[in-house]
């Protein structure tokens, strides 16, 4: 009988310590995930209608780390991207509007896919295969970022993609052939992934049914400060290039490929964009700062170290890495305080900067550079990696 009882209080005690131990193992999850979302996520919202009555939806992926990123179907824009500075703090790292409208009306391709051709083409003219073709010339005398209306400013078909450890978008839009005056009709493909090591992922794809030029970037531009009212100019960086196109007044590369050492364009090294901006060169007064594309060192088309920018004072730090031959450095020279930054106030000179993959600008009409012809049968792929971490 008593050991009957001391059996009953034995069981008793291990069950009750079985039941404490399952209590406490779920409640170490839950603080666990509160911390961390228990996975990566992608919610759309309603962001808006184009003039022509399109649906605008912007979908926010979020990865295990917590950040966030927000992007549209219009233009592929990112409009927001989260991440954390030494204080473990979130804050928006890329300039954008808070509305629409100013998207549709006057943006200076904020986030933006850019094509079919990033960057200047001279005089908006080029020939191919014997055929001399004329694009819009909407840059002063040059053609610029695919033109009146490129591929930032058209709704693109979207499938949301969600893997353990990433969370994505798959983005495609067909340019109909002589579209903004491109021969061709031209299947894109863009897609964003963004992992658990806070590395998105933009990885670009097209064919056509007629040889044409295809040359596509990311636009977005970034502060990493995360205060749209500082300039970017204590940004520290590193460009992975020993030379850089020269260009005349109207920004299109004379064709000399200039060694970086000596100039104020040798970012070999981490260096201040502030350092050398204001040097009296006429390359910088051409760009009203830094606007110019850089060959890189490594000309492979491996997805290679390309640039660097670290905030010394947030500790942020971005990485990028391209399979692309080049990077435009622009340093938000032409922001002037007229656009109304999301984050209240306005965008003035030099509070963003851009680092934008690419194959040269003009290519087309200079036979030394890399070819940007895409041909039927062929495959244009590209890819380039942003990677944000914190530096202690
Ligand atoms: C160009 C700049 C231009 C900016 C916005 C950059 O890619 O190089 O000259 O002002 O885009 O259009």
């Amino acid at each position: 009988m008593i050991q009957k009882q001391l059996f009953d209080q034995t069981v008793g005690k291990l069950l009750m310590f079985f039941i404490s131990l399952l209590f406490l193992l779920s409640c170490k999850t839950e603080m666990k995930n509160k911390v961390e979302s228990p996975v990566p996520s992608i919610i759309r919202t309603n962001f808006g209608t184009t003039k022509n009555n399109e649906a605008v939806y912007q979908y926010t992926l979020k990865n295990r780390k917590g950040m966030q990123i927000s992007i549209l179907n219009y233009g592929g824009i990112i409009t927001s991207w989260t991440a954390k500075n030494r204080k473990n703090e979130f804050d928006d790292i890329v300039l954008g509007f808070d509305n629409f409208t100013d998207y549709e009306n006057k943006n200076p391709y904020f986030g933006a896919i850019v094509g079919r051709y990033a960057n200047r083409i001279e005089k908006g003219t080029f020939e191919l295969n014997g055929t001399q073709y004329q694009l819009p010339v909407n840059d002063n005398t040059n053609h610029l970022h695919g033109g009146l209306k490129g591929f930032d400013k058209v709704i693109w078909e979207v499938n949301t993609l969600k893997k353990d450890s990433m969370v994505g978008m798959e983005l495609s839009y067909t340019s109909p052939d002589g579209e903004e005056g491109y021969p061709g009709n031209l299947n894109v493909f863009v897609t964003y992934a963004l992992n658990d090591d806070n590395e998105l992922s933009v990885t670009y794809k097209a064919t056509t049914d007629q040889s044409t030029i295809v040359n596509l970037t990311q636009h977005s531009y970034f502060n990493l400060s995360g205060d749209f009212n500082k300039e970017i100019l204590d940004h520290e960086v590193v460009l992975n290039a020993a030379s850089f196109l020269a260009v005349d007044a109207t920004l299109i590369p004379t064709g000399e490929i200039k060694n970086v050492k000596g100039t104020p364009f040798d970012f070999t090294a981490p260096k201040k964009i502030g350092r050398d901006i204001t040097i009296e060169d006429p390359q910088l007064k051409f760009g009203l700062g830094y606007d110019h594309c850089w060959v890189l060192t490594d000309q492979s088309s491996e997805n290679k170290f390309v640039a660097s920018a670290y905030d010394p004072e947030s500790g942020r730090m971005l990485e990028v890495y391209s399979t692309e031959p080049g990077v435009q450095f622009y340093t938000g020279n032409f922001l002037d305080g007229s656009l109304a930054s999301k984050k209240g106030g306005f965008y003035k000179h030099r509070t963003g900067f851009c680092l934008e993959t690419q194959h040269f600008p003009n290519a087309p009409n200079e036979p030394a550079f890399p070819s940007t012809v895409l041909n039927p049968n062929e495959v244009y792929e590209s890819q380039t990696t942003y990677k944000l971490s914190v530096i202690k």
